[in-house]
């Protein structure tokens, strides 16, 4: 049903809908008559619903602060999936991994050659050395965030340093191209570029997403597409830059026996930070980090 110019808008604003956002929705019909990549009207997230993922983020950040804190040489990864689930359920918050298509922990934890989706396992001791993503998912009041930081164990090899930083510097590159009326073409560029300019590589096959009202919502977040393509960035979309970037070659596989764990093909180090942002007015807000 269309909306006419003096219904309410669509996004609950209670003002009019000429008045909110008409203009936005008719800038929008414009690129998709151009052929562009639009998101539909539901992925845009009103004030209702991004104050719901901001409370959501905040319980995710301080669970991957709380981690930074315990982890070290020594810890396991059954550890970490205790401490996320313990600090996660008594804020009010459920982890959003535990049980998500079977998925049998609170968090994901990715060691060295590991590049995501590592399982939690009480036998797995972190050691000197090592270089591990810590994924971290929340629902809270049913909203959803999602965060992946990279800690260094011990005393970690220069290379394997560098692989994490680069990897960082890839998001915040990344993050700099979020702003209404680019596309997330223009974001992967960048975060490519960067990787491909230190000898590294960016996995094709696993993105981000769409978040918020579902863990995983469209649109689909490549970080190896070109400028100019893909989904138009349009204020209150709320998506993650989250590129997993390969010492070695991009190809990957999955593991047989667990069908979670993905590792690169050549064995050498894999490396992921992930932040989810909302695209603003003006610009951009990052919602968890
Ligand atoms: N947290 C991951 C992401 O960034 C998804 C993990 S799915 C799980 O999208 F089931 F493995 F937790
Ligand atoms: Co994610």
């Amino acid at each position: 049903m269309k909306i006419e110019r003096n219904d309410p808008c669509w996004c609950g604003s209670g003002k009019k809908y000429k008045s909110c956002h008409l203009n936005q929705d008719n800038k929008v019909k414009q690129y998709e008559l151009q052929g562009h990549m639009v998101p539909t009207n539901d992925l845009l997230k009103t004030p209702k619903d991004i104050e719901g993922i901001r409370e959501s983020s905040k319980i995710n950040i301080a669970v991957l602060d709380a981690v930074g804190k315990m982890i070290g040489p020594g810890v396991t990864t059954q550890e970490i999936d205790d401490l996320v689930y313990n600090l996660t359920t008594s804020m009010g918050g459920i982890p959003a991994p535990l049980n998500y298509d079977g998925f049998p922990k609170s968090v994901c934890t990715s060691i060295n050659e590991v590049v995501c989706h590592g399982i939690p396992d009480p036998d797995r001791v972190l050691e000197d050395g090592d270089i591990i993503n810590v994924d971290v998912s929340t629902i809270y009041k049913g909203y959803f965030s999602d965060s992946s930081r990279m800690y260094m164990i011990g005393n970690v090899s220069e290379e394997k340093k560098k692989l994490v930083q680069v990897t960082k510097e890839c998001v915040e590159l990344g993050l700099q191209m979020v702003k209404p009326w680019n596309f997330l073409g223009d974001m992967a560029d960048v975060i490519n570029r960067h990787a491909k300019e230190n000898g590294y590589s960016v996995v094709v096959e696993i993105g981000g997403h769409g978040i918020g009202l579902e863990f995983h919502e469209e649109p689909f977040v490549s970080y190896v597409t070109e400028p100019g393509t893909e989904m138009l960035m349009v204020p209150g979309m709320v998506f993650t830059i989250e590129p997993m970037v390969n010492m070695g070659t991009s190809d990957i596989f999955v593991d047989e026996e667990d069908d979670w764990t993905v590792y690169t093909d050549d064995g050498l180090p894999s490396a992921q930070w992930e932040i989810t942002v909302l695209v603003t007015e003006d610009g951009h807000e990052v919602l968890t980090y």
